[in-house]
């Protein structure tokens, strides 16, 4: 398994598909986005103000945190998203009696840019690389 940031503002598509070519298991951190809020790369948006995930919301009658916990699931990515409210956490975890469609699927994956909300994995906190020994 590789646990990485992801969420619709940044899909990792090459990374998901290199994945799933050596059976290797893609698991998001930041699954709803949280750390292009709090990040240290953070523009400040949020996809919980985004129309297209919030129409496809009111097409299910379902949360945004839902809709984007469930373009997740039918991408097969493994998700933790973290929420210290426990009618959030319940929320969160029903997910699994409705489908979005292959339009729906399609419109959240248009939402990539492409860009880190956190660090990049072999940066320290200043930005420099890590050296990381040979074992
Ligand atoms: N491997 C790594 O480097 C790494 C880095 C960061 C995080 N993580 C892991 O990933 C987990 C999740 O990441 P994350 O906390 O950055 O982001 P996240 O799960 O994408 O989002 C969490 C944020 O969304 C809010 N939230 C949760 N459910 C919601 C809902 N149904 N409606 C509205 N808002 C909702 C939470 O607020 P409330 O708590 O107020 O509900 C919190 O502010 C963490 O717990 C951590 O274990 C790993």
């Amino acid at each position: 398994m590789n646990q990485v940031e992801l969420h619709p503002y940044y899909q990792h598509k090459d990374l998901r598909d290199y994945h799933a070519k050596h059976g290797i298991v893609t698991q998001a951190w930041s699954p709803l986005g949280a750390v292009d809020v709090y990040g240290n790369r953070s523009t400040g948006r949020n996809i919980f103000d985004n129309d297209v995930v919030k129409e496809i919301a009111i097409a299910h009658n379902k949360t945004v945190a839902q809709v984007i916990l469930r373009w997740h699931v039918q991408h097969n990515i493994a998700i933790i998203p973290k929420s210290v409210h426990e009618s959030r956490i319940i929320e969160n975890s029903q997910i699994t009696d409705f489908f979005l469609t292959h339009t729906e699927m399609y419109a959240i994956d248009k939402l990539n840019m492409g860009l880190l909300g956190g660090q990049i994995p072999y940066e320290n906190q200043n930005g420099y690389g890590v050296q990381i020994s040979k074992p």
